[in-house]
């Protein structure tokens, strides 16, 4: 068969080196790709939300599947244009990836169906905004409604902090129009784990858990980025805590998703908390997580496509997903200064090294084709993967992997997948 992926980073070319596995692919496709993907697909320049134009190519190729990759497209609408041109496509419809599209939605969602979340109260207006926060209990977390590059969450200290970040949010508009909408969170401690799972309407099956490091610096410093590393799986994320998930999380927001008539097919990722008064969902996506996916796809040992088909045929509960028993350990590579400034355009090297041994890979996030060299074409240039029988031989081999590279201002954290010592 015939696959497209939409999408151009890291988590997309972790899905396309998934899909190279699966037999019954004949030939990949994906818009827009990157130098990497391109190992494994043909890169289409289609952006992935010129919707009309991802539509004719796959029409005009005779495309048997879309996987989309990214949440843009996603809850722009990309896979009800897709059906509608008869085109089987992965993937939650629009009105179901509001889910991660719109956290005032999902945060209603989860106070209806009794799924455990932080207190909160949704705002449309910034005066009631600003006169709710005079009564508030501090920390305190305000939230743009829609997709902001996972940037638009603030976590303000004293009022005159949220003041600030109520204007830069409904005012200044920030975040463009995801800022129409507001969430005032109630602040939370506790560890952080991300549980992706396959759903296929009714039936829902969890991947392996995985951790990802959002700030730019060692010892969480420094600026929130879209992730530095991930590892997986997660010493936190224990037989209790999945008993509580499985009850209370899972299957209850597949059923209430299909219950609002919003029936829910593709990826959920859940972003949970482990408080103190049990784990909570600190927010959901309606896609693999970046970088996530770059450690969660290389441990399974399912064919990706056959689940994907499983999820759109609704016969999700005949797999048994299944997940090798070691860990895996991914350290991003990005440009010094990300992610406020950095430059691009210096040559890669050294990537041939990941070819010679099992175990390892190099997701490309930011790259492209420079006169037949790869240089580096962003932020967040190369993710590292390795495995190791333990996550602690996963850290070591990853970051031994990560001496391979070399590209003028490399820049990594060095402490991902540390938290595991202490576990
Ligand atoms: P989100 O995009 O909603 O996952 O938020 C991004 C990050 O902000 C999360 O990964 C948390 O580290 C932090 N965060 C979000 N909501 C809360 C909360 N209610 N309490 C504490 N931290 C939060
Ligand atoms: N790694 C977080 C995300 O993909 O949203």
């Amino acid at each position: 068969m015939k696959v497209l992926i939409v999408g151009s980073g890291g988590r997309e070319h972790a899905i396309a080196a998934s899909v190279a596995k699966s037999p019954k692919v004949e030939k990949m496709y994906c818009a827009p790709g990157n130098a990497g993907i391109a190992e494994f697909a043909e890169c289409v320049a289609i952006g992935a939300m010129e919707f009309d134009k991802l539509v004719t190519f796959a029409k005009d190729t005779a495309i048997d599947l879309v996987i989309v990759g990214m949440d843009d497209p996603l809850v722009g609408g990309l896979v009800d244009e897709m059906e509608a041109a008869g085109i089987r496509t992965f993937g939650p419809r629009k009105n179901a990836a509001i889910l991660e599209g719109s956290k005032a939605f999902s945060k209603d969602l989860m106070k209806k169906y009794n799924i455990p979340t932080a207190g909160y109260e949704n705002f449309t207006d910034s005066d009631a905004a600003i006169a709710y926060l005079e009564h508030v209990k501090f920390p305190i977390v305000l939230k743009a409604d829609g997709l902001a590059l996972g940037k638009g969450v603030l976590i303000c200290q004293n009022l005159e902090e949220a003041k600030a970040g109520v204007k830069e949010i409904m005012l200044d508009k920030k975040f463009g129009s995801a800022g129409n909408e507001m969430v005032i969170e109630e602040f939370m401690t506790g560890r952080e784990v991300s549980v992706l799972s396959f759903v296929d309407g009714k039936t829902i099956k969890t991947m392996t858990s995985a951790q990802d490091h959002k700030r730019a610096g060692d010892g969480d410093t420094g600026l929130n980025t879209g992730g530095m590393g991930t590892f997986s799986p997660s010493p936190f994320y224990t037989k209790e805590v999945e008993e509580f998930c499985n009850k209370y999380i899972y299957q209850a927001t597949v059923d209430a998703m299909a219950a609002e008539g919003r029936e829910f097919k593709g990826i959920i990722f859940f972003g949970l908390m482990l408080t103190e008064d049990g784990p909570k969902v600190l927010e959901y996506n309606a896609r693999f997580g970046d970088p996530e996916a770059q450690v969660v796809l290389p441990r399974m040992k399912n064919d990706l496509i056959e689940v994907a088909e499983a999820c759109i045929d609704g016969t999700l509960d005949q797999i048994d997903l299944q997940f090798e028993d070691n860990a895996a350990v991914c350290v991003v590579l990005a440009s010094e200064g990300y992610p406020v400034s950095y430059e691009k355009g210096f040559p890669i090297y050294g990537l041939e090294e990941f070819k010679k041994q099992d175990g390892y890979y190099c997701f490309h996030a930011g790259t492209k084709f420079d006169s037949g060299q790869i240089v580096t074409n962003g932020g967040r240039v190369l993710g590292v993967t390795a495995k190791g029988k333990d996550l602690k031989e996963a850290r070591a081999n990853a970051y031994a992997a990560t001496e391979w590279v070399q590209f003028e201002n490399k820049y990594m954290r060095n402490d991902i997948g540390k938290a595991i010592d202490e576990a």
